[in-house]
């Protein structure tokens, strides 16, 4: 077994082991609809064993940053399907990251539904950019109340009902980098006394209860999740990271998903300087053992540190961010031990072809 050879996970063949990592663009139109470059971007790195999608909104009330694609209209479905037909025209396979972005957002984002919303009025330090790409101060999100979490858990269901008529192979529930699954996870951000508050079961429990609520939808084999134990990014904390993550990863178990996707701490930025966390612990080493299934590591790997996380058995893949941006053919140059494209990091967000289409292959 190395990173070049197939696999199965879950109900999903993959040709090798050299997962796309979820990468935001921001280069949707202002409704959430993917952009007209979107298929071409995907179908150039259809090499991969599996391809994750960028983020994409579950509501209008989930976005939290201009250009970012949804998966709740009719047209975003329309043009989601070009997508997906063009990466299987290439022999590629494609789910789809299923995002709320909780309080990391701005009204402007969703001006009818008024104020972020999260487990917690906390407002979170540094800044956001507003729709219209005006870097400003984070609003106090306003608590999201009971009947609303169950409006939401409607949301995910409807948006994995429409990844599927898009065409999708599958998709990952986006539980990690702070966002609203990540902020009811975690104590920093999470101090609610009700049934999803306080305990770390409590904290756990909205995670599961929407796993529950898609599975039926897709099948448990062709759904994964994503999980950022440690991570900073978003202005996450929490008390006891190793227990809270331990029992989540057990009770993930029973529900025999696609796979479980870690991120390594050491590489959380979502494009900003690489944030480094100091002595952080690895979460393969830490984690890996107690999930039953396939896990994909991320974050800062190279081809030694991916080979090297494979024969040790942290990790059954490996999805690689940064440097997929900049070479599309990243899984044969891999192999064949070819020189990387460096990626420009000024055109990781907005703008079109250049830094999204135009990187070379071999
Ligand atoms: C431009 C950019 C956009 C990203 N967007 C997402 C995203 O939409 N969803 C997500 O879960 N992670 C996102 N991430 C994190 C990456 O998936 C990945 O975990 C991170 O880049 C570390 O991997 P790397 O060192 O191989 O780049 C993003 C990272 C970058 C650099």
């Amino acid at each position: 077994m190395t990173l070049f050879s197939p696999d199965k996970f879950g109900d999903v063949l993959v040709k090798n082991r050299v997962f796309m990592a979820p990468l935001t663009r921001m280069r949707a139109n202002n409704d959430g609809v993917p952009g007209s470059l979107a298929a071409q971007y995907y179908a150039q790195r259809a090499s991969a064993g599996l391809i994750i999608s960028e983020a994409t909104q579950i509501s209008e009330l989930g976005k939290g940053y201009p250009g970012t694609p949804g998966i709740y209209s009719s047209e975003q479905v329309s043009e989601w399907k070009k997508v997906t037909a063009a990466v299987h025209e290439s022999g590629g396979v494609i789910f789809l990251q299923l995002w709320h972005v909780g309080r990391i957002s701005h009204t402007s984002h969703h001006p009818k539904d008024g104020l972020p919303v999260a487990p917690s009025a906390i407002k979170p330090t540094g800044q956001v950019y507003t729709a219209s790409w005006a870097l400003t101060d984070y609003e106090t999100p306003r608590e999201i109340s009971l009947e609303e979490i169950k409006e939401l858990k409607l949301s995910y269901i409807h948006a994995a009902k429409l990844a599927k008529e898009a065409g999708f192979d599958g998709v990952e529930l986006h539980a990690a980098n702070g966002y609203l699954l990540d902020q009811f996870l975690q104590d920093g951000s999470n101090l609610r006394d009700d049934k999803y508050g306080g305990s770390i079961e409590n904290r756990c429990k909205l995670i599961l209860e929407i796993l529950e609520d898609i599975i039926p939808v897709w099948g448990s084999g062709r759904v994964g999740i994503r999980l950022s134990p440690y991570g900073t990014f978003n202005d996450m904390k929490d008390s006891d990271p190793v227990k809270l993550f331990s029992y989540l990863i057990e009770a993930l178990n029973p529900l025999n998903l696609c796979y479980l996707h870690l991120i390594e701490p050491r590489a959380t930025s979502a494009g900003g300087d690489d944030q480094i966390v100091e002595d952080a612990p690895k979460t393969g080493q830490l984690f890996t053992k107690l999930f039953d299934g396939k896990v994909v590591l991320a974050g800062g790997f190279d081809k030694i540190s991916a080979e090297q996380a494979i024969d040790s058995s942290e990790g059954d893949a490996v999805a690689f961010g940064r440097i997929f941006i900049s070479n599309p053919d990243l899984p044969k140059r891999l192999e064949s031990n070819s020189l990387l494209t460096a990626y420009d990091r000024s055109t990781f967000y907005g703008g079109t072809e250049k830094g999204y289409t135009d990187y070379p292959f071999m």
